[in-house]
């Protein structure tokens, strides 16, 4: 088929049929598998959201026992990982540190060439434990190591969440902690087709290994135009002195014709329902050990913009107020991107699986808008 209609971006174009995520922008709804995230948020974990995210069901008990007995006892590096990442550079960014463990995790559990096709499923599936398993090992292990402090061991006791931030803390979570990460972690796990998704979709469509997709999709995830507005929320608000400078600081930005960081979305045209649940944590959070300016600057922004930008469909969105609840739980801000890819990972292998049920290699086409013909001049005369 010849189409001779060129959409920058890919943008609106559909790419794919998928039962594993819908977002409703006008409405504000994000359901994976048809669950709405706020259910998933109120009474799911990540581990049962990656089963569903994968299998597209949620597991009975005796599944989710075991999908999460191996997810809890697949979190550790190996000595060569963990010996790599200690060669990096200081200054590496640790989405590069993030893609290179991914790869090389690739080389450590290589598929074997398969006649049986029931031992590799099995293959498959232990490649999506292990790298969801692994992913926040690698992050918090290179967050500890450039610092010179060494990685601490994952505990299998654990939830993932509660894991995660033992790693990189060094002392366990409180409870509360450890739900909000949990929340965290599923709120992010899965958005429909966007650069990194679809950057999965065509790798997995040349059959590549789970390994190098999970690190093409973290490529794409790095770029600043995908991931990164929640940090330059935490900088607006630490831009603004006092509470009461914030009503006067948004007008005068707004003024300017400047973007606020973390309001406006592609698809959502209302306030995006991972804000609203990322903001009651963000509440949560503050109101232990006293009041919280920040929060209460977000406050205001929120208002003053529901005022002037609402009625042009921009809103909160799910970098409004992520950051802040990474910075409140002690997370540096060069780790939310990678934070971001630890939840993400579960919607990526989600569409590698489904892409691999339905395999055709993607190829798109051009439209050539360059000269035929053309005279090859010598070198010389150039
Ligand atoms: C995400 C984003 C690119 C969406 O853009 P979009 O849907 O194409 O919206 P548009 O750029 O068409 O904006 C429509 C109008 O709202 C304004 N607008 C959009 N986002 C705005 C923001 N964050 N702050 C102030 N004004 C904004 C635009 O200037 C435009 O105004 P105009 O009608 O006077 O020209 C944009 O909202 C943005 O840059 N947001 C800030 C960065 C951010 O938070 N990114 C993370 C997204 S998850």
């Amino acid at each position: 088929m010849t189409t001779h209609t060129y959409v920058p971006g890919l943008a609106g174009v559909p790419v794919t049929e998928s039962e594993i995520s819908y977002v409703d922008g006008q409405k504000g709804s994000l359901e994976y598998c048809g669950i709405d995230i706020e259910v998933l948020a109120e009474k799911s974990s990540f581990e049962e959201t990656c089963y569903l995210l994968l299998h597209r069901r949620l597991p009975n008990r005796e599944e989710f026992d075991q999908f999460n007995f191996s997810l809890s006892h697949h979190r550790r590096i190996k000595y060569s990982i963990r010996d790599m990442i200690k060669c990096y550079p200081d200054a590496a960014h640790p989405m590069d540190a993030l893609q290179a463990g991914s790869a090389a995790l690739g080389m450590f559990y290589p598929l074997a060439d398969q006649e049986d096709q029931v031992q590799a499923q099995k293959d498959l599936d232990m490649a999506a434990i292990r790298l969801i398993a692994k992913m926040p090992t690698l992050v918090a292990a290179h967050a500890r190591m450039r610092v010179g402090d060494d990685p601490i061991t994952p505990r299998d006791d654990l939830s993932h969440a509660a894991n995660f931030l033992y790693m990189l803390r060094g002392e366990e979570p409180s409870a509360l902690e450890a739900r909000i990460m949990d929340v965290a972690f599923i709120v992010h796990a899965e958005h429909t087709i966007n650069a990194s998704t679809f950057s999965a979709m065509v790798t997995a469509s040349t059959l590549a290994n789970a390994y190098t997709v999970i690190s093409s999709a973290i490529g794409t995830l790095s770029g600043p135009l995908h991931g990164g507005a929640n940090e330059d929320v935490l900088n607006m608000l630490d831009d603004i002195d006092h509470v009461a400078d914030t009503e006067a600081y948004m007008y005068q930005k707004l003024k300017r014709k400047e973007k606020i960081p973390g309001l406006g979305h592609r698809i959502y045209k209302t306030k995006d329902p991972r804000a609203t649940l990322l903001q009651k944590l963000y509440f949560e959070l503050s109101t232990q050990g006293g009041p919280d300016l920040n929060y209460e600057k977000a406050k205001i922004i929120e208002s003053v913009a529901a005022e002037i930008l609402g009625p042009k469909g921009i809103c909160p969105n799910v970098d409004f107020y992520s950051g802040t609840v990474y910075r409140k739980l002690g997370i540096s801000p060069d780790l939310f991107t990678p934070i971001f890819a630890v939840a993400r990972v579960a919607g990526w292998l989600a569409h590698w699986k489904e892409q691999l049920g339905n395999s055709r290699i993607y190829r798109p086409q051009q439209i050539y808008i360059g000269q035929h013909r053309q005279a090859y001049t010598p070198i010389e005369q150039r």
